[in-house]
């Protein structure tokens, strides 16, 4: 499709690709000093910026694809190489569930929304650290992800890219996995900055968030806040307006919160095709334009000739890209791979399985049908457990796996162990081979991808019909379910036992068969409130999503469900397990929270004890919300101490009168337990003042813009970059067809032969 368009509009690019930057022929600087030097960052930074020509500088600040393209099979993204410098070329790829960009070699990881499901911070950063080596292994260098956008509604196309509906939780993994990433020398990219969270309306003029300062602050820009002090690299702006700006030239959002409050000093990139003015995008912070380069190329040289931009702002943005470089070693570790290279491992196939296995979440168990256990047959059911299985979502987190473990795959393999027999049925004839087997497993999925929201959060007709029929045949019938968040099961009652899976990755049967004979531990708890139905989501008025009044405020995930009284169908944090776990002895010295956990079952276990924290009320306030959590693996009968520790943000709200962080006056009720809806102990901790915890956000630097660029400058812009102008207005058309389902393995999955 793009290349069609492309065609039509060839007279136009070649107007563009006229007007692109040619960057001049300096004389090369012998023996780049900087390169293999132990000199403090900054000194290195600066040696290289006094060195650079003003066509070197402008070439640094955009990508280099056309106008009317991605980079291509390549990269998402590139920015080339100076070698008269020894500048790095920089290689943007997607993303945050592995390399993507429709490469292939490459390791198929769960959907970060499964990695959300462990809890686990280690494993976070094994994920990360899995992604940065496959993306440098295909000689790219920059990791666009982790996503920090937060699952405000279910229905969003990219729900399964999130790491869910808590910001505490988003935000302690995703620094975990920037940490991952950038340990293993590449550099991270966090977005997408800010409130961007559904597709519908995505880069229109309708797509605006109208968000209030402390929602914005407590929910949506918190994570962002941990990623900056884990060392992120990188920040993507999104395709959205906030409040009326667009965030790639939102002055408030970039300069004073993100540069300003959090301290951040790298580069902030557009999403792609998103910028949308020049001047205003650069005086609001923009550092790099992706993935093309007229707005900070022909453009912004136009601005720093004229003053519109000052060259200390140029300058500023060229420090920010070659600062994280040299903290991570870029200059003195040139990139090896190729993007024809096959990067995956064995041991990042380990990885991809442990997140798998330790994300699935064991929703409903009854009467023990779980683990599988004496049985002498089972069905398993549903396309989804074959050729319908879903590895990866869709859009730019997409990858492609070499090939995928299928439900049915794993199941009979391990049954085998047990000289189990396994039969499988896509559907017609599930009934009757549940019917003549000791136990069903059902599994269902449901698609969802960038550029297109889902409409509901239902299951097919056909799937529900499927789940019925099995569970009428068969009364140990236990339903799996591979999709991109939270659906509603009208089933729930009939079936004995439901395993959320997400999109598991390529070795999705394998974990799947070690979870459901008890091989492995389901370990997972729900990072999303599954709620009982539609009507009761904090978003179901169209005004709110995808419109974007962001009205619920604090009130997102199971802040919504407490405030409102609603009983979800799950609860946040839900998750059974093979055994049970009892919580005593809470404490707490004002800095650490201790509690101890006991096995009380018979079988080792692994519980993620939780703590929550309410607040005295400064004024709508949610009655809880998540501020520390711990796994904890235990034998039977076995207590361990587990602490969470708090930071300054931990009891303190945001003050919107003063632009801090506050602690208010009053008592805040700590309370630990297994899931945000079952919380055994409590305890208060008595605040006797009210102090400010942290310095108020920057005032507006001198000469911010306050919008987008002016009239006259737009029109400059599109004079000079009609391409660029019209593929940012067109890149909301795509979210009204989405995009094709990609493929999910190099090898296609595919049903077993008749009877399994
Ligand atoms: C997405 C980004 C992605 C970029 C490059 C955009 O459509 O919003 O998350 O990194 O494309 O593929």
């Amino acid at each position: 499709m793009r290349r069609g368009l492309s065609l039509l509009l060839t007279p136009l690019m070649t107007t563009a690709l006229l007007a692109a930057t040619p960057v001049a022929q300096a004389a090369p600087e012998p023996g780049c000093p900087w390169v293999g030097s132990d000199a403090p960052v900054e000194e290195k930074v600066g040696q290289v910026l006094s060195r650079m020509t003003l066509d070197e500088k402008l070439g640094l600040v955009h990508g280099a694809a056309g106008p009317f393209e991605f980079v291509g099979p390549t990269y998402a993204g590139l920015v080339p190489a100076i070698p008269r410098l020894c500048i790095p070329q920089l290689g943007l790829s997607d993303g945050p569930a592995g390399v993507g960009n429709s490469h292939t070699g490459v390791t198929q990881l769960p959907a970060p929304l499964a990695l959300a499901a462990s809890w686990d911070r280690e494993l976070a950063a094994e994920y990360g650290g899995v992604i940065a080596r496959e993306v440098l292994g295909k000689g790219a260098n920059v990791v666009l992800g982790p996503t920090v956008d937060l699952l405000r509604d279910p229905r969003a196309g990219r729900a399964f890219e999130t790491l869910g509906e808590d910001p505490h939780l988003v935000g302690e993994l995703a620094a975990a996995q920037v940490g991952g990433i950038q340990d293993a020398g590449a550099l991270a990219q966090a977005k997408h900055l800010a409130a961007y969270n559904q597709e519908t309306l995505r880069n229109t003029p309708a797509d605006n968030a109208v968000v209030d300062e402390r929602t914005l602050q407590e929910i949506y820009l918190a994570p962002v806040q941990d990623t900056v002090d884990a060392g992120v690299a990188s920040v993507m702006c999104g395709y959205n307006r906030l409040n009326g700006v667009h965030a790639c030239n939102n002055s408030y959002l970039l300069n004073q919160v993100l540069k300003g409050q959090f301290g951040f000093d790298g580069f902030v990139t557009s999403d792609w095709f998103a910028t949308q003015a020049s001047y205003a995008a650069a005086n609001a912070g923009m550092d790099l334009q992706m993935p093309g380069g007229c707005l900070f190329g022909p453009r912004l040289r136009f601005g720093v000739a004229t003053g519109a931009v000052p060259t200390a702002r140029l300058d500023d943005m060229v420090s920010r890209i070659l600062r994280p470089m040299f903290r991570h070693g870029l200059f003195d570790r040139p990139a090896t791979g190729s993007p024809d290279d096959i990067v995956t491992t064995p041991e990042n196939a380990g990885v991809a399985r442990r997140v798998a296995e330790r994300g699935m979440v064991l929703l409903k168990n009854d009467d023990a049908v779980l683990p599988i256990q004496n049985r002498r047959s089972i069905a398993v059911l549903g396309e989804a457990a074959g050729s319908g299985v879903i590895g990866s979502g869709g859009g730019s987190p997409h990858v492609i796996a070499r090939s995928i473990v299928t439900p049915f795959d794993g199941i009979a393999r391990r049954a085998d162990q047990d000289g189990v027999e396994v039969r499988f049925d896509a559907g017609r004839h599930a009934d009757e081979v549940a019917a003549e087997s000791d136990l069903a497993v059902v599994v269902v999925g449901k698609w969802s991808t960038e550029s297109k929201d889902n409409k509901d959060i239902a299951l097919s007709a056909q799937d529900n019909g499927l789940i019925e029929k099995v569970a009428a045949a068969n009364p140990n019938t236990v339903v799996v379910l591979n999709t991109g968040g939270p659906v509603a099961m009208p089933w729930l009652d009939d079936v004995a036992g439901v395993v959320a899976s997400w999109y598991p990755g390529q070795e999705y049967g394998a974990a799947l068969a070690s979870v459901l004979f008890g091989d492995a531990e389901p370990s997972g708890r729900l990072p999303v409130t599954f709620p009982a139905e539609l009507a009761d989501l904090p978003t179901s008025d169209p005004a709110r999503f995808p419109g974007g009044r962001y009205d619920e405020g604090l009130a997102v995930g199971y802040r919504w469900y407490d405030r409102e009284g609603i009983e979800p169908l799950f609860p946040f944090g839900h998750g059974l397990s093979y055994t049970t776990f009892a919580y005593s002895d809470l404490r707490t010295d004002g800095d650490t929270v201790t509690v101890n956990v006991t096995n009380t079952g018979r079988r080792a276990g692994t519980e993620v004890a939780q703590l929550y924290v309410g607040r005295p009320n400064t004024g709508g306030e949610p009655p809880k919300r998540l501020e520390g959590f711990q796994r904890v693996t235990l034998r039977p009968g076995e207590t361990r101490q587990v602490r969470f520790e708090l930071d300054e943000r931990s009891l303190a709200h945001w003050d919107t009168g003063s632009h801090r962080w506050v602690r208010a006056a009053g008592d805040h009720t700590l309370a630990v337990g297994g899931s945000s809806r079952d919380l055994p102990l409590s305890i208060a901790v008595h605040v006797p003042d009210t102090t400010a915890v942290s310095e108020p956000t920057p005032a507006p630097p001198p000469g911010a813009p306050a919008g987008g660029d002016g009239t006259l400058t737009t029109l400059g812009n599109v004079l000079t970059c009609p391409t660029e102008m019209l593929y940012a207005g067109a890149v909301g058309a795509i979210s009204l067809v989405g995009l094709p389902p990609g493929k999910q393995a190099e090898i296609t999955p595919v049903n077993p032969s008749a009877g399994g």
